[in-house]
């Protein structure tokens, strides 16, 4: 075996409670993250040095996903050759259909994509452990795309815990802009916004225990406590929430910090339906469904 690719998914969070920042700056996080049927797929090849290289889908634009030392990827290509004594080598391929600086951790999938990847490539063995904790380092929302599925995420988003029994089919359109919004400035404004928040955010629990029913009864439970500085920031995505409303869907929210529109709706016809009439007013419009699961190999060769 000389190459394997794996692919991760795009995540939303159907609840994202936040509190005030932390003394290293991060913020406290009660989440529910549900992974999406929208894909990275990272090939790894052996090879004598490291290369990076992008394959992204029409509507990325290659600019936004710089190749160097600081991507996701070669960071989790690093970290875990620097785990087991050896050298970083392998020709890589990010094949990236995750809209970029969207709110759905595209960059987070590359990075648990990478690592599960370069682990089969290099036949490490690695212990889930050290997937997590190195996932851990490199990004809030890497351990999560490791996970997959429903998750619990609380610390600062990187402690997760699989939500069991909420694992019914659930349609999504997926709005996005073509300006990312970057998840600091959007966190620096809730900050602003909430001076006085507490260390302790909101808990999801009503969501949790209804997650499972029909489609309906999570609606309104929908919630993002980013919402409200993602959309000071960027007041123009009003209007996209409210026409995806107008378009017939259940719910319209933020997709974490932003810029992404999510659209709940009752089925996949019923999210296409929702799409089309969406056509145009966001830059891409794509439907998904999750839960999915997290980063796994596609295949070996
Ligand atoms: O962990 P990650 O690298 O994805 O975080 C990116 C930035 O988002 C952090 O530098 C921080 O500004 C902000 N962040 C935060 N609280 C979190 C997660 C992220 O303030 N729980």
């Amino acid at each position: 075996m000389n190459a394997v690719t794996v692919r991760a998914p795009a995540k939303i969070n159907l609840h994202l409670g936040v509190g005030g920042p932390r003394d290293d700056g991060f913020h406290p996080l009660m989440t529910v993250y549900q992974a999406i049927g929208l894909y990275d797929d990272i090939t790894v090849r052996t090879a004598d040095s490291w290369s990076l290289a992008l394959e992204p889908a029409d509507y990325v634009d290659p600019a936004d996903v710089p190749l160097g030392d600081d991507n996701l990827v070669t960071r989790a290509g690093q970290l875990l050759a620097d785990l087991h004594g050896r050298e970083a080598h392998a020709e890589v391929l990010i094949r990236k259909d995750i809209p970029v600086a969207g709110g759905l951790a595209g960059g987070s999938a590359d990075a648990a994509a990478a690592l599960v990847a370069l682990d089969r490539l290099w036949d490490l063995q690695t212990s889930d452990e050290d997937m997590f904790r190195l996932a851990a380092q490199l990004g809030s929302d890497v351990p999560f795309a490791l996970l997959g599925g429903n998750a619990f995420g609380t610390g600062r988003g990187e402690v997760v815990e699989s939500v069991r029994g909420g694992d019914v089919a659930r349609w999504w359109v997926v709005v996005t802009a073509r300006e990312g919004l970057s998840t600091p400035s959007v966190y620096r404004r809730f900050d602003e916004l909430h001076p006085d928040a507490s260390a302790r955010p909101a808990a999801p629990h009503k969501l949790v225990a209804f997650l499972a029913d029909p489609v309906e009864a999570i609606a309104d439970l929908l919630h993002n406590d980013l919402q409200e500085p993602a959309l000071d920031l960027r007041p123009e995505l009003r209007d996209v929430l409210t026409a995806g409303e107008e378009a017939g869907a259940l719910h319209g929210l933020l997709s974490g910090s932003g810029p992404t529109c999510l659209f709940l709706c009752s089925s996949a016809d019923h999210a296409r339906e929702v799409a089309a009439a969406l056509d145009g007013v966001g830059d891409v419009v794509l439907t998904a469904n999750g839960p999915v699961a997290g980063a796994h190999v596609v295949e070996y060769a």
